[in-house]
């Protein structure tokens, strides 16, 4: 199958250039210039811009959450995903206490089984001991050299004192540790506070969890990989605090990667007064304008390393459960769809940066630092022909009812974007046209490498 991209505005790593692009099989063919070959299929794209295909670095499919289990699994996630431009997910897999690494791998595998677009997983552990530390070899070998840990969650929380010893065991396997940073003991106690005071509703989700509750984690992250002469990554960043601190490391000489999500950039704690708030319920929560515009800035100035979206979707019944006390309220939102027009309006459109940093943003970065590149996160003969077709002109408004999460709500919904994937090639088919989904359960497993740590 060969595909010859007519007339686009191609977004190359440092530069944008129009011109056109010839796909051959699963690989990028010729790109640049005017290209005359002959192909399968001919796509004019005057007026759009070609994307390397987008990562997401931050979902959450089929996870179960107390006693309950996301909206999304795989296959209504990775084709919500692949319809909104993402040819790669990386989801958690998430090991439980008491199982092995290896088992909530293939349990994972199992569970990704049919998916859309293409996927990796990190390895989020809950515990970090010698057997656990045995399986990093296995781990590697089978594509996962990125992990999580978590500062929060009871069954998942880990201590400082842990996450600097898996820092330090982990960078010399060139692999690396993204952390949830909270700190858990102020904000459980000013749960505790607010429901005495018979606040439940979920805007004292956000009141529970201020600024200083991340900045703390992210300050005692920054000095854990310090003290392990370490990387560190920072998962869904949202205040200008824990930015602030996380740039103080980075002038001290730390190598330090951000990762923040559209939420944080288009919706805010006023949220929180609508009627349907619990959609809202995601830790971290909504922020303030002036987060926004910090986050905003950081990603101009290449602070922020990339977007992922968090994706963590519950239906508003799930989400009931939290009706008497936020505190019961399945945390997460849906997102995967919407990441690239969110980005789009907001950081391009919003006049933040240009679409070589948006293209940054949304792949190459992610690639590089995730073992994909340079066959995925550029657009370069020879690497993947995973393709986005974008239109930036193509206003439309994000509803529930057209995503195709299986999901009844949206954080985003009613929200004005400007422009939209319109193309997508995923594996070298033409696996979204015009809008729709035409090819589906063809995603394959990326059996990822050791990082490449670009800041180190
Ligand atoms: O609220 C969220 N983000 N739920 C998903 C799990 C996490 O904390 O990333
Ligand atoms: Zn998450």
């Amino acid at each position: 199958m060969s595909i010859l991209i007519k007339n686009a505005f191609l977004v190359f790593e440092d530069r944008v250039e129009k011109g056109d692009l010839l796909t051959k099989d699963n690989q990028i063919a010729q790109v640049g210039g005017c290209i005359e070959a002959p192909a399968d299929r001919i796509i004019e794209a005057e007026g759009c811009y070609v994307f390397p295909g987008f990562i997401d670095t931050h979902t959450h499919f089929d996870l179960e959450v107390g006693n309950t289990v996301t909206a999304d699994n795989f296959p209504s996630g990775t084709k919500a995903a692949l319809a909104g431009g993402t040819t790669t997910i990386l989801d958690f897999a998430t090991q439980e206490r008491g199982m092995t690494l290896m088992d909530a791998f293939h349990k994972w595998q199992k569970k990704a089984q049919g998916s859309s677009c293409n996927y990796g997983f990190h390895m989020a552990v809950s515990e970090w001991n010698q057997e656990r530390i045995a399986e990093i070899p296995l781990m590697i070998e089978n594509g996962i050299t990125s992990f999580k840990m978590y500062m929060v969650y009871d069954n998942m929380r880990l201590s400082d004192g842990v996450i600097y010893q898996a820092i330090q065991y982990l960078q010399d396997e060139d692999c690396i540790i993204g952390v949830h940073c909270e700190n858990d003991d102020i904000l459980q106690a000013r749960v505790r506070e607010l429901k005495a005071q018979g606040k439940t509703s979920p805007r004292y989700h956000a009141i529970s969890r201020p600024n200083l509750i991340e900045a703390d984690g992210v300050g005692r992250l920054m000095d854990a990989a310090n003290l392990a002469k370490g990387p560190a990554w920072v998962v869904h960043l949202s205040t200008k605090e824990g930015l602030d601190i996380a740039r103080r490391a980075r002038e001290r000489g730390q190598e330090v990667y951000l990762e923040s999500c559209p939420q944080y950039l288009v919706l805010e704690e006023s949220n929180y007064d609508e009627p349907d708030a619990a959609k809202y319920v995601m830790s971290p929560p909504l922020r303030s304008k002036a987060d926004q515009e910090a986050l905003l800035r950081a990603m101009a100035a290449g602070e922020i390393d990339w977007i992922g979206t968090d994706h963590c979707s519950f239906t508003m019944a799930q989400k009931a459960a939290g009706e008497r006390d936020f505190s019961k309220t399945p945390n997460g939102g849906a997102g995967v769809q919407n990441r690239a027009e969110l980005v789009y309006t907001r950081g391009v459109k919003g006049g933040y940066f240009d679409m070589v940093a948006m293209g940054q943003l949304m792949s190459t970065r992610a690639a590089k630092l995730f073992g994909m590149y340079p066959q995925k996160g550029t657009l370069q003969v020879g690497s993947d022909a995973d393709l986005v077709i974008f239109d930036p002109h193509c206003p439309h408004e994000i509803h529930a009812a057209t995503n195709l999460h299986n999901c009844d709500n949206s954080p985003y919904e009613g929200f004005l974007a400007e422009g939209k994937t319109r193309d997508v090639i995923l594996n070298g088919e033409l696996a979204v046209e015009n809008g729709a989904v035409a090819i589906t359960g063809k995603g394959q497993y990326i059996c990822r490498r050791r990082c490449g740590r670009y800041r180190k």
